[in-house]
């Protein structure tokens, strides 16, 4: 591994020691450059400094009580030197301060008390993620797919988005964070290993960990299989932060079943969505729902991240698609048609819609993988494009 150069920027004195002396400990990178201050600005010459470093990682610790002028200035590098990778340092007890660090464009979120293990290993991820993402600096997208209430189709819809997915575009994955894992029977699947296990490793996890622990489908789809017995696992809302920060780095595009789950932890992955997929059924109860779930959900959300869609969807006189979206409160994205023998034949095959020729069903995914992904610019590229790029 070539030695990294990397900057700090740190406000507090200990912590630019500290963190000189951890970034020297890991052998692997070498500080070019301390800097005592948060740039505010272009011009500003803290800013200056930071870029003659030439850093490959920057450092941006993020004080607990005060942390607005550090996410300020993540911002800011992201726009002024997008060649740089930004760790930010902090408490792992501030879900939203991690969010927020991550929506700046921090590619890691370290804990605060750092040691030297943490940052080695941030940094051999970020080389490996560097070699294995070909289109690099491009973070994947993530679509979380969560239910209004049970049994509304969420696992159908996000096994066979992924599915369509990976099918157009390839290097996508499927994480099934559902209170019991349904993706990978619904696929037929038999994993040896899944999210537990890529949770408990977390303090290792690299790029090629985390794919060991994933099942690929004959299609190359690779799956997080979710927990095969109630309660055996409860990740905290920052395990998932770093896990998820992982995957959007690997994959281009990321489905998460999420299903019933509804709790911080899945808050958090819908925070850092570019989509909510909300579930529902054209029926009062249901929809009655969606409005309590997507008031939960979209509490520190983007105000359109969450939208519905109508599963099981069928003409019902006097009831229009307006209805729906004023009872849910959400914008209707899509509809999936009420087809019960053939969704239910599938699932008990293990032989997903998107296998089988079932047009209306395979239609209906495909159309919402592409509409999901209109306005991705590479995508746009690989359209026109005479070979997949992947
Ligand atoms: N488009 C559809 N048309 C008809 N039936 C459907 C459709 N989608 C799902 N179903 C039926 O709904 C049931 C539940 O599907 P699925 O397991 O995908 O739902 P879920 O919301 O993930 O459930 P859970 O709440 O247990 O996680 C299945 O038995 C399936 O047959
Ligand atoms: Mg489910």
């Amino acid at each position: 591994m070539a030695e990294l150069s990397v900057v700090i920027v740190a406000a507090d004195s200990e912590q630019q020691t500290v963190l000189r002396v951890l970034v020297d400990g890991t052998s692997v990178a070498r500080v070019a450059h301390v800097c005592g201050s948060y740039p505010v600005a272009a011009a500003d010459p803290a800013m200056r400094r930071i870029q003659s470093g030439s850093p490959v990682v920057t450092l941006v610790d993020i004080p607990a009580e005060q942390p607005g002028p550090a996410l300020r200035a993540l911002e800011l590098l992201r726009q002024e030197m997008p060649q740089t990778a930004l760790f930010a340092i902090g408490s792992m007890s501030q879900p939203q301060v991690i969010v927020s660090a991550m929506r700046s464009g921090a590619r890691e979120f370290i804990e605060r008390p750092t040691t030297t293990t943490d940052l080695l290993e941030a940094f051999v991820r970020l080389t490996a993620a560097q070699r294995s993402v070909k289109q690099n600096e491009v973070r994947g997208k993530l679509f979380t797919v969560v239910n209004a209430k049970g049994g509304s189709g969420a696992t159908t819809i996000a096994v066979n988005l992924a599915m369509a997915l990976q099918a157009t575009h390839g290097n996508t994955a499927l994480i099934d964070i559902a209170p019991l894992g349904h993706a990978t029977l619904q696929m037929n699947l038999k994993p040896a290993f899944g999210l537990g296990d890529a949770v408990r490793n977390l303090h290792r996890l690299d790029s090629s960990l985390l794919e060991s622990f994933m099942t690929r489908n004959s299609d190359g789809l690779l799956v997080l299989a979710g927990a095969n017995a109630p309660l055996a696992l409860e990740p905290s809302a920052n395990d998932f932060a770093r896990l998820f920060d992982m995957l959007v780095n690997q994959f281009r595009y990321v489905v998460v079943d999420a299903s019933t789950r509804i709790d911080g932890a899945t808050r958090l992955v819908c925070n850092l969505s570019e989509t909510v997929l909300l579930v529902a059924h054209a029926d009062v109860a249901s929809l009655w729902s969606a409005a309590r779930v997507q008031q939960f959900l979209r509490d520190g959300a983007g105000k359109n991240k969450v939208q519905l869609v109508l599963n099981r969807f069928r003409r019902i006189p006097g009831f229009s698609e307006t209805d729906a979206e004023t009872a849910a409160g959400v914008k209707l994205l899509w509809k999936i048609p009420n087809q019960y023998f053939a969704v239910s034949a599938a699932i008990d095959r293990g032989v997903p819609l998107m296998n089988q020729n079932h047009t209306d069903l395979a239609r209906a995914f495909a159309g919402l993988a592409s509409r999901l992904t209109e306005n991705d610019v590479d995508v746009k590229r690989t359209a026109w494009s005479l070979f997949k790029s992947v």
